[in-house]
């Protein structure tokens, strides 16, 4: 069998790219020969990572779905078997390798299904590497910026051809691809491609390329559609959501899509992620305005240490995310924050993590994803001198973490006796009587009543209140088979 690569990444130079240019614009259409090559077969996407990777999968399926592949009841049943990665820490790339390692022996007892990696770790060179040369089993890796060419690989590689085809450098924007989503009534859209902020850890920017913007009418378009089938909630998504349609040489591009996303009339809008840097007045001016905005903020703030902050090229002090904070919570009582913190950042002294404690204490987060620094390589910050242990790592995320679920509880104690408005997403696995769905305030809450329809909102009583949960009885729609 033949094997090819075309165009690996070269991570080097992605830091010297050309902000400027805007990116090509395509309209994706099925190759008409290629739209019954998977009739008869099945597939089963696993994915890994954030919700930019859970929309690619959704667009792979749509894609596969429309070759008439169809799904799979069990990863082991699947015909194909793609494995959409994450690259974000080294610890998680090290289990999905694991992963891709153990499906070996199902390979060799069955060498006519075929296996796939994309995501982001298809986008890093040495692992792409690793992945050809010592993961036989492997047969098609695609990058991030090459889902739309996925039929033409996959005629390739059932024609007998294994082929890896990767594009890191600079991705399309491709409108018009088909997609399955997850849910009917709550919808990922992107609003934004790639990253352009360079934070010293991250790999995001060498994984998904430089900002690129869609279209405003785009965008709008797909919501629209969406809200036409019934959709009740969509969620805007980019690396750094306030910095829309700067790349399209827009001012203020992010307040003026929100604004006309809410002008479509669609339920909830909720958008990840925000970037403490780029975030405008106006665009909280927006959230007071439309109640279709949800008052609930998803805003990393990585560390409280302005140093730490400084080496990690946040472009904001501790003083500034605290006032950026102040300023929301005077101007929208209601809001609650979420964000995201990393531990053990090189040379992070014991004074410096204690500035993260005071910050939590600051703003009293509803909840957060804490993380401790993974040098990844390529980035800036996988060169800086690390002293610390892993034991005092550990030992400042555990802190942080109890810490967080403090504030955490406290702030949910706070809604018991309230009433509150949740898009139910359906019975629980265990009980037909209990459902779960999240708050505008983004809560998730698990709750009594009978016959509820997932994709409805209901009004619901909280009767308890956890650390990352609440209880309550729905008070709209039906309750112990009464009408209420
Ligand atoms: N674009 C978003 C988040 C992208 S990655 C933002 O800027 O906020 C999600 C989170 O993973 C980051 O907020 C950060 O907390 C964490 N993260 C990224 N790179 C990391 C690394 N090398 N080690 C540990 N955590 C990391
Ligand atoms: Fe990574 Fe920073 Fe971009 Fe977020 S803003 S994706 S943390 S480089
Ligand atoms: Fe992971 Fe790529 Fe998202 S590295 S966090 S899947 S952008």
């Amino acid at each position: 069998m033949k094997k090819s690569i075309v165009n690996l990444p070269d991570q080097k130079s992605a830091g010297r790219r050309n902000l400027k240019a805007i990116a090509e614009h395509l309209d994706f259409e099925m190759p008409q020969h290629l739209s019954d090559l998977g009739e008869g077969r099945s597939y089963y996407v696993r994915t890994y990572g954030c919700q930019a990777n859970v929309r690619d999968g959704e667009t792979i399926s749509g894609l596969l779905e429309e070759m008439h592949f169809h799904p799979a009841n069990s990863e082991e049943d699947a015909d194909l078997l793609i494995f959409n990665t994450c690259a974000i820490r080294k610890a998680a790339e090290d289990h999905v390798l694991g992963e891709i390692g153990n499906l070996k022996p199902l390979k060799t007892k069955h060498p006519e299904k075929i296996f796939a990696v994309c995501g982001c770790m298809a986008q890093e060179e040495g692992i792409v590497r690793d992945l050809i040369e010592k993961y036989p089993q492997v047969d098609l890796v695609f990058g991030t910026h090459n889902l739309h060419e996925l039929p033409e690989l996959l005629e390739a590689v059932m024609k007998g051809e294994r082929r890896i085809a990767v594009y890191s450098e600079e991705g399309k924007i491709i409108e018009g691809l088909p997609s399955r989503r997850i849910k009917p009534y709550k919808a990922f859209v992107n609003i934004m491609y790639g990253c352009d902020k360079f934070c010293t850890y991250c790999i995001v920017p060498y994984t998904r390329g430089k900002q690129r913007s869609r279209r405003m009418e785009d965008i709008l378009r797909e919501i629209r559609t969406f809200k036409e089938q019934g959709g009740r909630e969509i969620q805007l998504l980019g690396q750094n959501v306030n910095a829309y349609g700067k790349d399209l040489g827009m001012e203020d591009g992010f307040t003026k899509l929100l604004e006309a996303c809410a002008e479509t009339g669609i339920d909830r809008i909720r958008f990840y992620t925000s970037h403490p840097r780029d975030y405008s007045i106006t665009t909280i001016e927006a959230m007071q305005k439309y109640p279709s905005v949800m008052k609930s903020l998803h805003l990393p703030v990585q560390s409280g240490s302005d140093e730490v902050l400084r080496r990690m090229n946040r472009g904001y002090t501790s003083a500034d995310y605290r006032h950026l904070v102040d300023e929301m919570k005077a101007r929208i009582p209601d809001i609650t924050f979420t964000t995201d913190l990393i531990v053990g950042f090189p040379g992070e002294t014991d004074e410096q993590f204690q500035e993260t404690l005071d910050l939590v204490d600051y703003c009293q987060f509803d909840s957060a994803f804490t993380f401790i620094f993974s040098a990844r390589e390529g980035t800036p910050a996988a060169k800086f001198e690390d002293h610390l242990s892993q034991d005092v790592k550990k030992e400042r995320l555990q802190m942080l973490n109890d810490r967080i679920g403090l504030y955490a509880k406290k702030n949910n104690d706070a809604y018991v006796g309230r009433t509150l408005k949740i898009l139910c997403e359906g019975p629980s696995r265990k009980r037909t009587d209990v459902f779960s769905g999240y708050s505008e305030e983004n809560k998730l809450v698990n709750f009594a009543g009978h016959d509820l329809k997932e994709g409805e909102i209901y009004d619901v009583l909280i009767t308890g209140a956890k650390s990352y949960t609440l209880d309550g009885e729905a008070v709209s729609g039906h309750l112990e088979n009464k009408e209420i």
